[in-house]
């Protein structure tokens, strides 16, 4: 398989693959050189050292025999004869056994050496049979002189052979470990050849790999990043090169359907800001239209709006108008009929007082004849006389039976009863001719402010136990009035407030001029008119006092003279809270001049 058409994936698989294949060879090879060398390394200790150092062994050993033997010719003693005997044969049998090792099948000596080996091997048979057939006897039988004699020959004629081959063999066992050091040494650096040689193909190999995949990955990244900023830049109809059946190759394939699809996107766009352009331009003057309609609208909504509420303003002054006009209509006719009612009652209740007047003058009359005919019956009592005793028991009896004591006794309080009525009939009668407008109505320059507060010193009586008094009385307000029906008028309001105080409260009269009018203001703490009797309290005969207390005329009246006086007359109240009166005049003495309405509620 190419390596250009294998994927990354496969391309660092078959790095991996190839690096344990070279790391398993050089393994290998390290072991089999390793082995060898140690093959080697045995052979030399076998084959060489061991061998010499036996022959060394060997060597030593017949240094000892000799010495030995040396001991026994200068000693000469028969008894440490028998022990270096003794010795030697341990020795002896030591070197026969290292001989035949030596020269027997298992030797690892070199079959060249083995003439010398030979050779050492009858040299040491020969020595050893001087030793034990002539040396020894000789030096048994005290025959010293002889047994050095013979100990020089063999040292002169075997001993140093016996040393000269060994030493020959010793040098002969060391070339041969030369050679073998010189085998290790090669052997070594074969091994070290080989793993080289297979480490450089390795590194070359991978070397050769890494640098194709790099090479070619990165020079497809790098494309992909040109075309991506070319993409970022604005440029749609890049295309990348698909070949291959890598990531990377199919990632450029994905780069290239987008940049397809970003191309047609973008022509889309294209066409739709186009299209936008023109319609945020006819937007534009469709707003400015729009706008402009907006304007107008508004403009129009204003005066619109502006009318509405001079409609509304209108609406609620006819109301008013309305309402001031119902009312003062009721007014009106309530005064023609107060007015045709006092006249009415007014004839009648006054022949009935005069003749209310007269009869109690007859009454009076007769009482006095009465007390006259009481005289005359005691007289005739004392007189004794029969006739004149039966007619007076019959007048006693008649007189218990008309109770004629008690008669005389209470037609004095008849008649005053009856008078106080009429009294009270005739003030009625006058409260609605003064309602009416009947009453004397003649005006003089005066004092408001004086005539205030004369009013409250006539009032002062029933005021000081109910309220305190709180005053605020401008001076001085001159105007053109009537001072003793405005007297009246305040007078009521004030004794109004005091009956409407439960127990203890507080009033206050107020009195300024204020814009070309003068203000009086009566207010106390008292328990409020209720709002749903608050229409009704102008009229005559509307009270809430109890039969006896209130006729129900004093605010009736109050209206008909403010009226008179082209002054308002207004009421503000809260149930619980109080009650304030607000009457106002037009200052100075033009009266006429103002033609102000009377009421406000
Ligand atoms: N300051 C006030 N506080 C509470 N209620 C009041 C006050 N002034 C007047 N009123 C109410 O108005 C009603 C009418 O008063 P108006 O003065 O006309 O008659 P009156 O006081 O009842 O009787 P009169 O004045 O003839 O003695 C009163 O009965 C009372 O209910
Ligand atoms: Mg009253």
């Amino acid at each position: 398989m190419p390596l250009d058409t294998m994927s990354i994936r496969k391309k660092l698989l078959a790095v991996f693959a190839v690096s344990v294949f070279f790391l398993v060879a050089v393994v290998i090879v390290g072991m089999t050189a390793i082995h060898s060398l140690r093959d080697v390394t045995n052979r030399i200790y076998e084959e060489t050292f061991l061998e010499s150092y036996r022959l060394m062994e060997l060597k030593g050993d017949l240094e000892d025999v000799r010495r030995l033997l040396l001991t026994a010719l200068i000693t000469g003693d028969s008894a440490r004869l028998d022990e270096i005997e003794q010795d030697l044969a341990t020795l002896t049998a030591a070197i026969d056994d290292a001989f035949a090792q030596m020269l027997g099948p298992e030797s690892r000596f070199d079959p060249e050496a083995r003439p010398a080996l030979e050779g050492m091997a009858a040299t040491w048979r020969a020595f050893k049979a001087t030793r034990d057939d002539e040396i020894l006897p000789a030096l048994r039988e005290g025959r010293v002189g002889d047994a050095v004699e013979l100990a020089r020959g063999i040292q002169e004629q075997r001993y140093n052979k016996f040393i000269s081959i060994a030493g020959a063999l010793v040098e002969h066992e060391k070339t041969e470990t030369a050679l073998a050091t010189h085998d290790l040494a090669a052997s070594f650096w074969k091994a070290m050849a080989w793993f080289a040689t297979i480490s450089l193909v390795g590194l070359v190999i991978m070397l050769a790999l890494v640098t194709s995949i790099s090479r070619s990955v990165s020079a497809r990244l790098r494309a992909i990043a040109d075309g991506l900023s070319r993409v970022e830049a604005g440029e749609f109809d890049v295309k990348l090169d698909e070949s291959g059946d890598d990531e990377l190759a199919r990632l450029a394939a994905s780069f290239n359907r987008m940049t397809a699809q970003l191309y047609e996107d973008r022509l889309i766009q294209d066409n739709y800001v186009a299209l936008l352009r023109m319609s945020a331009q006819e937007t534009k003057e469709k707003n400015a239209e729009l706008v402009a309609a907006r304007d107008e609208l508004k403009a129009s909504n204003r005066e619109l709006h502006d009318t509405v509420q001079e409609l509304k303003r209108a609406n609620t002054e006819l109301a008013d108008m309305k309402a001031q006009m119902i009312h003062s209509e009721k007014m009106a006719s309530i005064g023609l009929l107060a007015a045709g009612v006092a006249h009415e009652i007014n004839n009648p209740i006054g022949f009935v007082r005069s003749n209310l007047n007269t009869l109690a003058e007859y009454v009076r009359n007769m009482e006095t004849l009465i007390e006259r005919y009481g005289e005359m019956e005691a007289e005739l009592e004392r007189s004794g006389r029969d006739s004149s005793l039966s007619l007076i028991e019959d007048i006693r009896t008649l007189k218990k039976e008309l109770d004629i004591d008690f008669i005389l006794e209470e037609s004095s309080h008849v008649f005053e009863e009856t008078k106080v009525g009429i009294d009270r009939v005739v003030s009625i009668v006058k409260g609605l001719k003064e309602f009416a407008h009947e009453g004397e109505s003649g005006t003089t320059e005066c004092d408001l402010a004086r005539c205030l507060k004369n009013t409250i010193k006539i009032a002062w009586h029933q005021l000081k136990h109910k309220a305190e008094l709180v005053t605020d009385i401008e001076e001085p307000l001159p105007m053109e009035c009537n001072p003793q029906q405005l007297g009246q008028v305040f007078l009521n309001i004030i004794l109004n407030a005091v009956q409407a105080i439960p127990e203890r409260g507080r009033i206050t009269v107020r009195c300024r001029a204020e814009q070309g009018r003068i203000v009086v203001e009566i207010s106390d703490d008292g328990q409020g008119i209720p709002a749903e009797i608050r229409d009704k309290i102008f009229e005559p005969f509307f009270t809430t006092k109890p039969v006896g207390q209130g006729t129900g005329l004093g605010l009736a009246i109050a209206y008909g003279i403010v009226k008179d006086h082209r002054g308002t007359i207004e009421v503000e109240s809260e149930a619980g809270r109080g009650t304030t009166f607000r009457i106002t005049f037009p200052a100075g003495s033009d009266m006429q001049a103002l033609d102000a309405d009377c009421v406000h509620h």
